[in-house]
């Protein structure tokens, strides 16, 4: 019995902690986008837009920013494999967008940036 609680209460714990150490990560990996994009607690545009609440959000709908009409009539909506495909080749999911990144082309960096930036919320509060 004892031995079943400790082997359930391990497969449950892993997941959470596989994900900080992804977010963990994807902090560093940021990097490669913080000359463009700013996320977290007071986010504001740069080069592009914020990335507070990126999850699950309409394409080109952070307030006050000039997105590339490309972008506007997308009609995409920021769902995990959506940002994939856009993080992996931007141009080639939306050609004539102004994002001018080579892309990363490793997808468990992908995800580690993805989980980074999914940890906060449209305020740029952390989840
Ligand atoms: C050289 C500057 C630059 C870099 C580097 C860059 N981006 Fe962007 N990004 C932009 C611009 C500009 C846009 C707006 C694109 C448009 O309007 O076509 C954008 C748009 C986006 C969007 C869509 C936002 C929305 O509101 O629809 C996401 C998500 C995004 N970038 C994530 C990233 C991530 C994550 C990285 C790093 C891996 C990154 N970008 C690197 C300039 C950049």
């Amino acid at each position: 019995m004892l031995k079943w609680v400790v082997a359930a209460g391990l497969v449950l714990a892993l997941p959470a902690v596989a994900s900080a150490q992804d977010a963990a990560n994807g902090k560093k990996l940021f990097t490669k986008c913080a000359p463009c994009h700013a996320v977290g607690p007071g986010a504001k545009n740069k080069v592009g837009p914020e990335l507070n609440g990126i999850l699950d959000r309409a394409a080109a709908s952070v307030e006050g920013f000039a997105y590339s009409d490309a972008l506007k009539k997308s009609g995409l909506k920021w769902d995990d494999a959506n940002l994939h495909k856009w993080l992996e080749n931007p141009k080639a999911l939306v050609p004539g967008t102004k994002m001018l990144f080579p892309g990363v082309k490793d997808e468990v960096e992908r995800d580690d940036i993805i989980a980074y930036i999914e940890s906060f919320n449209a305020d740029g509060t952390n989840k």
